[in-house]
C-alpha cells in the first residue's frame, strides 16, 4: 500500500504531503481544488504515466521547470521527477536507468467518469484500456508497443508522401513482429477478462442483462500476409490499413451493442465492470493488490450501484476515492476521510 506521498510543483500544488490509510480513503472537496491531481500524482509516482494527460509536461505547475513526486509503497521508497521533458526515477534512493524494476513495485487501477469513453468513444480508449493492463502484466508489452508505434508512424509518413514501395517495406518486419506480439497479447488479455467482466457487471447492476466483451483484432491471424494483401489499399488510402492500431473490443449487453442500446446507468455499470475485471487480472499477476484510484465516480452513481461497487471492491486493497461531497456516505467505520482545498489535504477522521 501507499504509505505517504509528497508533491512538489505538481498541478495546483507548490508542495503537498498526503498520508493515506490502508483501506478506504475518501477525499472530498469542491471542484478545481486538486482532488484529481492528487490521484494523478499517485498514478504517476507508481506507474510513471498519467491517466489523464498525454504528456507529463501538462502536470508541471504553471511557470515551473518541473515537478517532483516522492513516497513509500510498503517498505519501498519511490521517487520520480520530471524536468526538461525527461523522467528521472529512483528506487530506494538508487537512480534507475531502466523502468522495469521500478514498475515492478506497484500496480494501479484508475476509474473515472472519463471511462465512459470505453463504451461511447472510438476504438482508441479501448486499446488504451488493454495497453494499460498489458504494460502491467505482460513482460515486454510496453517495449513492443513502442516499437510498433514507431514503425507505424514512419511507415505512414512514407505512404502519405507516396514514397517508393521498397522504402515502405523497410518497416514491414518490425511492424509485423511487434504487431504480431500485440495481437496475441491483447487476444489473451480479452479472453482472461471476459468472464470476470460479466460477473462484475452482474454484481454492480444487481443482475440484469449479461455483459459480453470480445476482442476484434485489427488484422487477420496471419498479420504478415494481411499486410502483403493490403498493399493496393494502403497506397490508395496512404496509410497502413491492417494491424493492432485498428484493434477494438466489442461490448454487448444482453446481446445488443452497449453503445447504442444501453442506458447511461447501464453504461456506467459496464465501464465499472471492465475496470474491475482489469483489477482482478492485476491481482492475479502479483502478490499484493493494486491501489484503486476512483475519481468522481461515486457522486454520479445511484445509491444501489454505489453500494454494489463499494462491496465489489476487494476488502484487502487500498482505495482512494474522490467526490465533491460525501453526503451520500453511510457511516463507514473503517474509512479515512480527507478534505482537499486551500492547497492541503487535511485528515478529518
Ligand atoms: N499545470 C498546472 N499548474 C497549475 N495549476 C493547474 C495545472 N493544471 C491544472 N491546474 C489547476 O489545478 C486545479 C485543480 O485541478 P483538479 O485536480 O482537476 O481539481 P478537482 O479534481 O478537485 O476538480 C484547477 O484549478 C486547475 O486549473
Ligand atoms: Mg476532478
Amino acid at each position: 500500500m501507499l504509505r505517504d506521498l509528497r508533491l512538489r510543483d505538481f498541478r495546483c500544488f507548490p508542495e503537498l504531503v498526503f498520508e493515506p490509510a490502508p483501506g478506504l480513503n475518501f477525499l472530498a472537496g469542491p471542484n478545481a481544488h486538486g482532488k484529481t491531481s492528487v490521484l494523478e500524482a499517485v498514478c504517476i509516482l507508481l506507474r510513471l504515466q498519467s491517466p489523464r494527460a498525454n504528456s507529463l509536461a501538462e502536470a508541471v505547475r504553471f511557470d515551473q521547470p518541473g515537478f517532483g513526486l516522492d513516497g513509500h509503497w510498503g517498505e519501498r521508497h519511490m521517487h520520480m521527477k520530471f524536468t526538461d521533458a525527461l523522467k528521472h526515477f529512483a528506487l530506494d534512493s538508487k537512480p534507475q536507468s531502466r523502468s522495469a524494476d521500478y514498475l515492478a513495485v506497484a500496480r494501479v487501477v484508475w476509474i473515472s467518469n472519463d471511462d465512459l469513453q470505453l463504451v461511447r468513444g472510438s476504438g482508441s480508449p479501448r486499446r488504451r484500456y488493454l495497453d494499460f493492463l498489458g504494460a502491467q502484466v505482460v513482460p515486454n508489452y510496453l517495449r513492443q508497443l513502442r516499437v510498433y508505434e514507431r514503425a507505424l508512424r514512419s511507415r505512414n509518413a512514407l505512404l502519405k508522401d507516396n514514397r517508393p514501395r521498397r522504402e515502405i517495406a523497410a518497416f514491414d518486419s518490425s511492424l509485423h513482429e511487434a504487431g504480431g506480439f500485440l495481437l496475441q497479447a491483447r487476444a489473451a488479455m480479452c479472453a482472461d477478462l471476459r468472464n470476470s467482466a460479466r460477473e462484475s457487471c452482474r454484481r454492480i447492476s444487481g443482475g440484469g442483462e449479461a455483459l459480453e466483451m470480445a476482442y476484434l483484432p485489427g488484422s487477420p491471424a496471419d498479420f504478415a500476409a494481411a499486410l502483403e494483401n493490403s498493399r493496393d489499399e494502403e497506397i490508395r488510402l496512404r496509410t497502413t490499413v491492417v494491424g493492432p492500431h485498428r484493434d477494438d473490443i466489442a461490448i454487448r449487453l444482453g446481446g445488443r451493442e452497449a453503445v447504442s442500446f444501453a442506458s447511461e446507468g447501464q453504461q456506467r455499470s459496464v465501464v465499472l465492470a471492465l475496470k474491475l475485471a482489469q483489477a482482478g487480472r492485476l491481482e492475479q499477476s502479483a502478490d499484493d493488490p493494486p491501489v484503486y484510484l476512483i475519481d468522481d465516480v461515486f457522486g454520479e452513481l445511484d445509491p444501489t450501484r454505489r453500494n454494489n461497487l463499494l462491496k465489489a471492491l476487494p476488502p484487502g486493497a487500498q482505495k482512494l476515492i474522490t467526490a465533491t461531497s460525501l453526503d451520500w456516505l453511510v457511516e463507514e467505520d473503517e474509512a479515512a476521510l480527507f478534505s482537499v482545498g486551500g492547497g492541503v489535504v487535511a485528515k478529518k477522521k
